[in-house]
This record gives structure tokens, C-alpha cells and sequence, in this order.
């Protein structure tokens, strides 16, 4: 199977009421422990790279391994999206060599730290619109900043999402996926306690998604952050510091106020590290990449599997033929995929 749209595996989604986690990969066994999860729950899946991945993996070798995934794992509808485009060029370098979905993240300016005001974002995330929805492909766009709301971590400045502006917005944009800011943050450090409502504002994704029922929500952040990773890792000579993600449990909440695309990559870096930290230090002579690397690959899908049960993608992979681009791009011609 060709790779598939994100717009498709999100338009499924709202229709079965489900989420889909959107899993950052850095490198083959990450790609390979996401189809495998995908595989084992029969989940549709989707694949994202930041500009950083991009970068490490190289576009060629990235888009082969993605390549390679669509025909070892043939029953898989699996989506490639562009994680934070800083900006149109990179959306469309990603779209040029093969990405089905980007997101235009215009909250923030090009150098991807400076909060952009409105009309910038309004503008850079349309002229992104119209030339990716041009050939098929989805956009996902993002309102307000993402940032403790707690303690400021991320680009320093909060900025929760108006619902108000959010109409707005989709309405100028035409995105396909809006990312909202709830209060969650990049990276491990995300709450300093358990979030309750006065750091998570789990209560704005239910307005919005009443405001806008036909437009599918993006939760940033949301690693969980598990315990026995962190014990794990800090058990193995780590240090990370005590901390809090964002509870399953909220995650579902979202999912049933129109949340349905989950993004996750700090559990599966915490995975990861957790079990090459085991390894090495269980056996200080070991020096073959594959000893520690196997159970790394093999403690990332475990973390997928149980994130895709938890969103309630499992079981949907075979429920529906996959439309192409050009499929796509005709729905957009013809004003049946238009939102808002
Ligand atoms: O958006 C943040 C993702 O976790 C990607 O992180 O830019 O370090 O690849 P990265
Ligand atoms: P986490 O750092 O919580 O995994 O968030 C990842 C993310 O939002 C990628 O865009
Ligand atoms: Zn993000």
C-alpha cells in the first residue's frame, strides 16, 4: 500500500470516534517498532519527522525507510507528516519528496522559538493550504503556544488557544487538523505535579471542538512520561528529575471532544533509552549494537501497541480502502473535503 494521507486516517477516526497516535522517528528501529505496533493491534499509524529528524536521517534514507514500510507492512495504512514546519519552504521540501501531510506550525516565526503574531500565522499556514491541498496532501496548523502553563517551559511564553480565534482561523485557513494549546510542553519536564485543571486546560478542547465539530483536533505534548521508564532509566546510572506528563486518562477525554491526532515522542525516547541504559549496564563488555538495540526497538513498540490501544486506533487498520492523492486532490477541487 502507497502511503496514505493524514486527512484520510483523521476523517476514519472522527467517524469511529477514535485517536491515532502520531509517533516521532528519528531512525530505522523507531520506524520499524511503530509498523510492528501497528501490525500487532491492526492500527493505522502515522509517522512524523520534525525538521531535526529530517536532518539526521537524511530526506533520502527517510523517505526509503518509509518506503520500505509501506511494503513490508502492505496491510498498514500509514501517513508521513512534517512535524512543525518552521515554515512554507519546509512543508514543501517535505511535500516535493513524498510526505502525505505537514504541519505549518505558524504560532511560532521561522527561527521556531519567537511567538508570531495572528495574521502571520493566517497567512503562512493558507499560502501552505493551497499549495499542498494543490496536490492532495493534508495540513495540520497550530493556534497559541505550547508551554507549561505552570512554569512557561517552551518558548517561555504561554499561550493557550482562543476557541474564538480558532473559528476564525480554520475559516481563513482551510486546515485540515488544528493543533491546539492546552498547557502541555515538548520534552519530559512537563508538570512539576499530577495536572489538574489549573495546568491542563482539557475544558478548552471541549469548547473548541464544539465550535468546530468537523475540524480534527491535535494534542502536542502528550507524552505520558511513564514511571517506570524514568525509574528504569534512573536505576541504570540516568538522571532524570521528578516530573509529570499528561495522563492517559486526559488523552481519552480529548479523544472524545474531537481530539484525533495524538503526538508522541518523549515516551519512546524514554523507552528507548531505558533499555540501552539496561543493557550496558547489566553487561559493561556488551559492544554489539544489535544486543541493546533489539530490546530498545522491542521496549518503543510495546510503549506504540499500548498507546494505540489507549486511543482506540487498534483494530481499524482494514476498515477502509485507501484513497490517493490524487483522489485527494480531487475532493479539494471539488469542495467535499473543505472545512469549516
Ligand atoms: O516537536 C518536538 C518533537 O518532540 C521533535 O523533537 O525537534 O528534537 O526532533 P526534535
Ligand atoms: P512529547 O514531547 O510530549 O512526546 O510531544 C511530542 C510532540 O508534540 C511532537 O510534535
Ligand atoms: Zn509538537
Amino acid at each position: 500500500m502507497a502511503l496514505v494521507t493524514m486527512r484520510q486516517l483523521l476523517d476514519e477516526a472522527a467517524a469511529g470516534g477514535y485517536g491515532v497516535g502520531a509517533f516521532n522517528v528519528n531512525n530505522m528501529e523507531q520506524i520499524q517498532a511503530v509498523m510492528e505496533a501497528a501490525r500487532e493491534t491492526n492500527s493505522p499509524a502515522i509517522v512524523q519527522a520534525s525538521r531535526g529528524a529530517r536532518t539526521y536521517t537524511n530526506d533520502r534514507f527517510l523517505i526509503h525507510l518509509m518506503q520500505a514500510a509501506t511494503e513490508v507492512y502492505p496491510e498498514i495504512p500509514v501517513a508521513l507528516h512534517q512535524d512543525h514546519g518552521n515554515s512554507p519552504e519546509t512543508c514543501f521540501s517535505a511535500i516535493e519528496i513524498g510526505f502525505t501531510s505537514v504541519m505549518m506550525d505558524g504560532s511560532l516565526l521561522a527561527d521556531g522559538k519567537t511567538p508570531a503574531d495572528y495574521e502571520y500565522n493566517v497567512r503562512v499556514t493558507r499560502e501552505v493550504v493551497e499549495r499542498a491541498h494543490a496536490v492532495g496532501v493534508t495540513v495540520e496548523g497550530e493556534l497559541g503556544t505550547l508551554g507549561g502553563v505552570e512554569d512557561g517551559h517552551g518558548s517561555g511564553i504561554v499561550e493557550l488557544t482562543d476557541p474564538a480565534q480558532a473559528v476564525d482561523f480554520v475559516e481563513r485557513t482551510g486546515v485540515d487538523a488544528l493543533a491546539v494549546a492546552v498547557g502541555t510542553s515538548h520534552g519530559a519536564y512537563k508538570f512539576t505535579r499530577p495536572p489538574d485543571a489549573e495546568v491542563l486546560a482539557m475544558e478548552l478542547i471541549e469548547d473548541i471542538h464544539e465550535r468546530l465539530p468537523e475540524t480534527h483536533l491535535v494534542m502536542h505534548g502528550s507524552s505520558s512520561v511513564p514511571r517506570d521508564l524514568v525509574d528504569k532509566i534512573n536505576r541504570y546510572g540516568g538522571r532524570i528529575r521528578e516530573t509529570w506528563g499528561v495522563p492517559v486518562e486526559e488523552i481519552q477525554r480529548g479523544i472524545r471532544h474531537g481530539v484525533r491526532k495524538v503526538n508522541v515522542d518523549t515516551d519512546a525516547r524514554l523507552a528507548m533509552t531505558s533499555a540501552v541504559r539496561e543493557v550496558l549496564a547489566e553487561d559493561p563488555e556488551e559492544f554489539d549494537p544489535r544486543k541493546y538495540l533489539t530490546p530498545a526497538r522491542a521496549s518503543m513498540q510495546a510503549m506504540y501497541a499500548e498507546r494505540m490501544r489507549q486511543f482506540g486506533q487498534a483494530g481499524h487498520a482494514g476498515d477502509y480502502e485507501p484513497k490517493s492523492l490524487d483522489d485527494m486532490r480531487e475532493l479539494y477541487a471539488s469542495g467535499a473535503a473543505t472545512r469549516a
